[in-house]
């Protein structure tokens, strides 16, 4: 019999799955799925303010319109013929250090400044980080915004990280970088993967599933996008990046 290896993640055994030892019949319907995300990554299930944070987190990232390079490519990938699976994995590809994969590299670079702080002035420590990130040519991961000049989705989830009891100093970093650069005479928004980094970092997240979480987000909105271009748009198409027009719902509520 060939050697067994270890998993801790879910046991199969005929008539019942365990997910981290939770019954899966008993998860589904009572947590939801940004609970079960927690539970799977974690081991552990959040309480109940984590677990209204992690939904948050989720919902954030879900879709930001058909501009974003892994939207583009999705959709240009499907509009060639290529299956559901060939063009959501092409919008997954594209998610990496510049777009949606900033939130591991920005919870790093705010765990330097933290350790550059020694426990004193967070701003002051921000800004020499930033300095001698500018001079090797560097960007600050989570910062900055093609379209927002405040991120909608940040002040909501530093409220609800808030509310959780989560927020730390990675999440006082953030704000000390966005003073920092607004010192500096060029102000840069916390975007949502800064925001995420923060946060996750506060959590404990462990540092190499962080931009997952982004990609778990993201893949309903490439299904949506990928499903809409094969629908209603003819084949090998040019998709041309911003020459499209909102034909949805006008603004309501939920
Ligand atoms: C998101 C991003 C690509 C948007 O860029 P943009 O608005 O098109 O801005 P540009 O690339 O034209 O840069 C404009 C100026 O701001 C600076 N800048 C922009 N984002 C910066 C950042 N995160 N850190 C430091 N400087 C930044 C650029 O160096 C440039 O400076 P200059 O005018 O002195 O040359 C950019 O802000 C960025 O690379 N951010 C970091 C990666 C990130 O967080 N990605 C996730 C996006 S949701």
């Amino acid at each position: 019999m060939a050697e067994t290896w270890q998993t801790a993640i879910t046991s199969i055994q005929p008539n019942e799955v365990r997910v981290r030892g939770y019954d899966i019949a008993e998860l589904m319907g009572s947590v939801s799925f940004g609970t079960a995300v927690y539970l799977i990554l974690r081991g552990e299930l959040p309480d109940e303010k984590t677990a209204r944070l992690m939904d948050a987190i989720l919902v954030s990232s879900i879709d930001h319109g058909a501009t974003p390079p892994s939207v583009l490519a999705a959709r240009t990938v499907a509009s060639t013929g290529a299956s559901l699976s060939q063009s959501v994995a092409t919008g997954i590809n594209s998610i990496n250090r510049f777009h949606g994969g900033a939130i591991q590299d920005c919870a790093a670079q705010l765990a330097r400044i933290i350790a550059r702080a020694e426990g004193g002035n967070l701003v002051q420590a921000a800004a020499a980080e930033l300095a001698d990130m500018k001079s090797r040519g560097q960007r600050m991961s989570g910062f900055g915004h093609r379209v927002h000049t405040t991120d909608p989705r940040t002040a909501r989830l530093f409220e609800l990280a808030q509310q959780a009891g989560v927020a730390g100093e990675h999440v006082a970093c953030a704000r000390a970088v966005e003073t920092a650069f607004a010192d500096a005479g060029k102000p840069l928004p916390i975007n949502v993967d800064g925001a995420i980094g923060a946060i996750l970092a506060d959590m404990g997240f462990d540092p190499e599933v962080m931009n997952g979480l982004f990609m778990i987000a993201r893949t309903p909105g490439l299904v949506a996008h990928v499903a809409e271009e094969q629908a209603c748009q003819k084949p090998m198409r040019k998709v041309v990046p911003g020459a499209h027009e909102y034909d949805g719902p006008p603004p309501r509520r939920s």
